[in-house]
């Protein structure tokens, strides 16, 4: 059987290695994806799970590190091991803003010098660093720079100033790969389908929209329009921060829809982290109810299962999809349709129509970035966005 070369999108653009020459989904060190991630600031963790004085390790885009917070209250990435002999430095003790080793108690300052070898002679730890990875904080979040030179501008994008609130979302580790869930946040069409159950997402499923989406200098923007000539616009910031106006988590109707920073975190190539900071606007009373509703919210979530266990029993196939309720259910469905996908999805078998265009156009540029990456030539220039672009709902 032949296809028509007119709908099939696939053929143009299906972001394989094969096709691209490039590896779109890796970010390990070194490689084309590796190098393009590591221009960028990185969410790494939610600023409150990292308190002072504790240190915990760290896995980003496939490379190993320790996280700690000095007494200043300020957040340190070092290295996973001790550059003695490797021990975890997790393991040892956070003193002041420096961290000690716990095996033959090397210590290193912020800065990654070694400043006490309590059992080596004087002057051998002046030529002793640990690596260090300059920290920022922003919207309840701990962002990292793991590339070369001078990170970019901080903070890596412009946020909502309207009277509200910023809360962080639970932490979900997820089993695949982050492209595929940065591409799900360009996806509008799915919502009328995976989140269907429960009815999460109803007004948005009333129609589906017409795809589009154009490069900027700062990332790639998406309209979805409807039938009533209304459009839900959407932010992509590069390299995996998607800025968008969700509904309110089921059983939250009084707080209205919220707008999202959505961050995609590598963890390796095969998971990722979801990192989400919603803002909610309201006057002063409208919240104070909204986190006392929030703290009842928490406890509901805190007594069911975790979503990822109900997620991977959906995908065992224990349990029915369309029968599922759960006060994250939206979680669960986003969890079981991408990670069900596959680690790293078959991007090469895949046939995209109309309603991927954003999903292709985001490859593109991804695509030629890597392999300007790959060749050695000048690559884009990316730009922190303007403050008056922003999110809309769209009906
Ligand atoms: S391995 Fe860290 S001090 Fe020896
Ligand atoms: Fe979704």
């Amino acid at each position: 059987m032949t296809h028509s070369t007119q709908t099939d999108f696939g053929a143009e653009a299906d972001g394989s290695a094969s096709r691209f020459g490039v590896d779109l989904a890796t970010t390990k060190p070194g490689t084309p994806g590796g190098v393009f991630m590591r221009q960028f600031w990185i969410a790494v963790a939610r600023a409150k799970d990292i308190a002072a004085g504790e240190a915990k390790p760290l896995r980003i885009m496939n490379e190993d590190f320790t996280i700690y917070r000095g007494a200043s209250g300020q957040a340190h990435i070092v290295d996973a091991h001790c550059p003695h002999r490797f021990a975890l430095m997790h393991l040892g003790w956070v003193e002041g803003e420096d961290i000690r080793c716990v095996y033959h108690g090397w210590k290193f300052d912020c800065s990654g010098q070694c400043v006490e070898q309590p059992a080596e002679e004087p002057g051998f730890a002046r030529k002793v660093k640990i690596g260090v990875y300059p920290t920022q904080e922003f919207i309840g979040l701990v962002y990292a720079y793991f590339g070369e030179g001078e990170p970019p501008a901080f903070p890596p994008f412009p946020v909502r100033e309207t009277p509200g609130i910023m809360d962080i979302w639970n932490a979900e580790r997820v089993p695949c790969n982050y492209l595929q869930s940065f591409e799900n946040s360009m996806d509008e069409v799915h919502v009328a389908f995976t989140h269907s159950p429960g009815g999460s997402h109803a007004p948005l499923a009333v129609d589906l929209p017409s795809v589009s989406a154009e490069e900027t200098d700062w990332g790639m923007l998406r309209l979805g329009t409807r039938r009533n000539g209304l459009a839900r616009v959407s932010l992509h910031y590069a390299p995996n921060v998607t800025r968008v106006i969700v509904p309110p988590r089921t059983g939250l109707n009084f707080a209205g829809w919220r707008e999202i920073y959505f961050h995609f975190t590598p963890v390796d190539d095969e998971n990722h982290l979801w990192l989400i900071a919603g803002h909610t606007e309201g006057t002063e009373a409208e919240i104070a109810d909204y986190r006392a509703k929030q703290a009842e919210y928490d406890k509901r979530v805190a007594a069911a299962p975790p979503a990822g266990d109900v997620a991977r029993d959906l995908m065992a196939g224990i349990g029915r999809y369309a029968d599922t309720r759960h006060p994250d259910l939206a979680v669960i469905q986003d969890l079981a349709t991408q990670a069900g996908q596959g680690r790293i999805v078959r991007r090469s078998g895949e046939r995209l129509g109309r309603s991927d265009i954003a999903i292709i156009q985001w490859r593109k540029i991804l695509a030629r970035e890597l392999r300007i990456i790959a060749e050695g030539g000048a690559r884009k220039t990316w730009t922190r966005a303007p403050a008056d672009i922003k999110p809309t709902l769209g009906f």
